[in-house]
């Protein structure tokens, strides 16, 4: 099996996924008709062209944010949300995911509240049949400080509800905003009531902040760029992670075009790899970054010289780091199924 299928085909889970950053061209065009049809004024005409980020342009992590308001535009009435959650999974799926955990921010628009958004997205992860597997996180934005309690009270409330779809709480959106420990207290609250908590963490060299994210123990950290000393990170920090062996959740095309990270070869990878280290490939916004979470894999492979037989055991290990228990064991079956079918 060549390495284009082995990475096609081979059952993987995704842990790193915004919705709105998800969305490909070809979902992105019919949410446009879809909007039209309704009478939906909508100005993303000419700007679905710019939602996306290559290495070779000039654009950076700090301005991918602006980028997400052409995604948001189109999902900003339920229908539209509903689709967008629909085939966005549809296409995970066809790239040979079997688990998902998708992840987004409860949005108020003039169509919907934040829990309608909320609503939404859970009912079509329910409702609709699907091969793989789907879950939720919940974002929290840190340029939203004031809706973290009521966003907060929503992951609570749904998790309480829907145990099995909305399983964790995340802190994402532009690392040079806001402070970690205003997001402290509702994190904290949220993993109490059983919600599992993920933490973007060293976007941006912060010493401090990366300091006291990995001592709230996170389940997972999402990038880990700047952690190594290498990276923008110094010894001390290095040796917490290691030592709290706190998986990482890893997206090279998102770092690279971000510009974050200088080339694939120079990604951390690497390192974390080589420090053993729990990692976890994800493709963070696929459809901004033009993705698929089997590229991923890869360009893992590829650049790193993981031989096949490992590769897919770094898709197997992922499912010690997935937040619902329950579907570990149907997950690392059929990962091992396929490892045995295939002499790995
Ligand atoms: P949404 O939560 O479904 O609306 O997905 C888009 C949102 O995800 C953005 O507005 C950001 O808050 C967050 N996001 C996506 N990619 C990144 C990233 O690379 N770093 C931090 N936050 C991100
Ligand atoms: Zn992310």
């Amino acid at each position: 099996m060549n390495l284009d299928t082995l990475c096609r085909e081979m059952p993987k889970i995704e842990l790193h996924a915004h919705l709105n950053g998800s969305l490909s061209r070809s979902t992105m065009l019919s949410l446009q008709r879809y909007l039209a049809d309704l009478g939906i004024k909508d100005k993303t005409n000419v700007f679905i062209n710019e939602f996306q980020m290559s290495s070779g342009d000039s654009k950076t992590l700090l301005d991918a944010f602006s980028l997400f308001t052409i995604a948001h535009e189109l999902t900003s009435v339920p229908e539209s949300l509903a689709m967008a959650t629909d085939m966005t999974l549809r296409e995970f799926e066809e790239d040979g995911c079997c688990y998902i955990e998708l992840r987004s921010t409860p949005r108020q628009t003039p169509h919907m509240t934040h829990k309608q958004y909320l609503e939404t997205i859970v009912q079509t992860m329910r409702n609709e049949k699907f091969s793989i597997i789907p879950c939720l996180i919940i974002s929290i934005n840190r340029s939203s400080p004031n809706d973290v309690e009521m966003i907060t009270n929503l992951a609570i409330e749904y998790h309480r509800k829907y145990p099995d779809t909305v399983v964790g709480i995340e802190l994402s959106g532009n690392p040079a905003v806001g402070r970690f420990s205003h997001f402290l207290p509702s994190l904290t609250r949220a993993r109490e009531a059983g919600l599992k908590v993920t933490l973007h963490c060293g976007e941006i060299p912060n010493q401090q902040e990366i300091t006291e994210m990995l001592k709230f123990r996170p389940e997972r950290i999402g990038h880990g760029v700047c952690i190594h000393p290498n990276y923008g990170g110094n010894e001390e920090i290095w040796q917490l992670l290691c030592k709290s062996q706190i998986p990482v959740e890893l997206c090279l095309t998102s770092n690279v075009n971000t510009k974050s990270t200088p080339s694939y070869s120079a990604h951390h990878f690497k390192e974390l790899y080589n420090a053993n280290v729990p990692i976890v490939l994800g493709t963070d916004d696929k459809g901004i970054f033009a993705t698929s979470l089997s590229q991923e894999y890869r360009i893992c492979a590829e650049t790193f010289g993981i031989d096949p037989s490992k590769l897919v055991r770094l898709s197997l290990r992922a499912c010690d780091y997935i937040f619902s228990h329950d579907k570990k064991k149907t997950l690392s079956d059929r990962i091992l199924n396929f490892i045995n079918k295939n002499a790995l």
